[in-house]
């Protein structure tokens, strides 16, 4: 006869799994994503037409850079832009990733903010900035009287990210991941084409002005992808150094001032 599972054991072993860092429960038994999407190997060339040496080189990153221009440039409005992104086949993030996270709000909007890459909620739901960090961001803008729902252009921000895939276990993206996905980014502002940008956090200012140090870049308009642009902290170190609101508060002041006077 079959033993009762331990109740208390089972308990015991689901905490330590989320002590460990375990967000989401799935399924019983793990499942690979890059396997579901990998490509067949091609079949071994006959023995004697086999070489010894230099294994076959991957394409160099800038094919893929270059590849991601002509894709991008093709897209003539948004959803081409999205189809485009979603058809791009270089960017191995696609493969761990549930959705593609294009972008939320209003197109029409003044304002566009560029964020760093979904995280856990965003993938699930394929939408920018709906976990905690966005429900502050969402907080931030209210107090400005700016909205991701409303329909006039100077009361709605529109809203994306650098990279359109959450990374797994939402490590920094790599610079080649950046470099292959820039020209989408550039796109997608030139078709929103916002009258401002909000760079939010390290990520977005190394993609798009080439540096970091957010707490020195802050709060100073400098300008991106041809449009003036203010470096701001990310909402996720909002919530784990409350402390920095107070500057967040003056550099959303600014932003509303600026909106107001242009
Ligand atoms: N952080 C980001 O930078 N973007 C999101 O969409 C969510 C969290």
């Amino acid at each position: 006869m079959e033993s009762e599972p331990d109740r208390d054991a089972l308990w015991a072993l689901l905490n330590w799994q989320v002590e460990l860092g375990a967000t989401e429960a799935i399924l019983d038994a793990p499942v690979s994503r890059f396997r579901e999407e990998a490509v067949e190997p091609a079949p071994a060339a006959p023995e004697h037409l086999q070489t010894a040496e230099v294994p076959p080189m991957a394409a160099p990153v800038t094919d893929h850079v270059a590849e991601a221009k002509t894709a991008a440039r093709g897209a003539e409005d948004l959803d081409a832009l999205k189809q485009a992104m979603a058809d791009y086949p270089h960017c191995e993030l696609r493969l761990g990733a549930r959705n593609l996270v294009f972008s939320d709000g209003n197109p029409a909007a003044r304002i566009m903010i560029l964020g760093e890459a979904p995280g856990r909620d965003e993938d699930l739901q394929g939408k920018p900035f709906v976990g905690r960090a966005g429900q502050l961001l969402d907080r931030m803008l209210g107090a400005i009287d700016l909205s991701r729902t409303a329909s006039e252009p100077d009361a709605s921000v529109y809203i994306a990210n650098i990279l359109p895939w959450r990374p797994p276990q939402n490590r920094d993206p790599k610079p080649d991941e950046i470099a292959m996905l820039m020209p989408f980014v550039e796109r997608h502002v030139e078709l929103a084409a916002p009258d401002f940008l909000v760079l939010m956090g390290n990520i977005s200012c190394q993609a798009c002005l080439g540096r970091k140090g957010i707490t020195r870049l802050r709060g100073t308009w400098t300008e991106a992808v041809g449009r003036p642009a203010l470096p701001m902290f990310h909402p996720a170190y909002l919530l784990r150094t409350p402390g920095a609101k107070r500057e967040a508060w003056a550099d959303l002041l600014e932003l509303k001032a600026r909106l107001m006077r242009q």
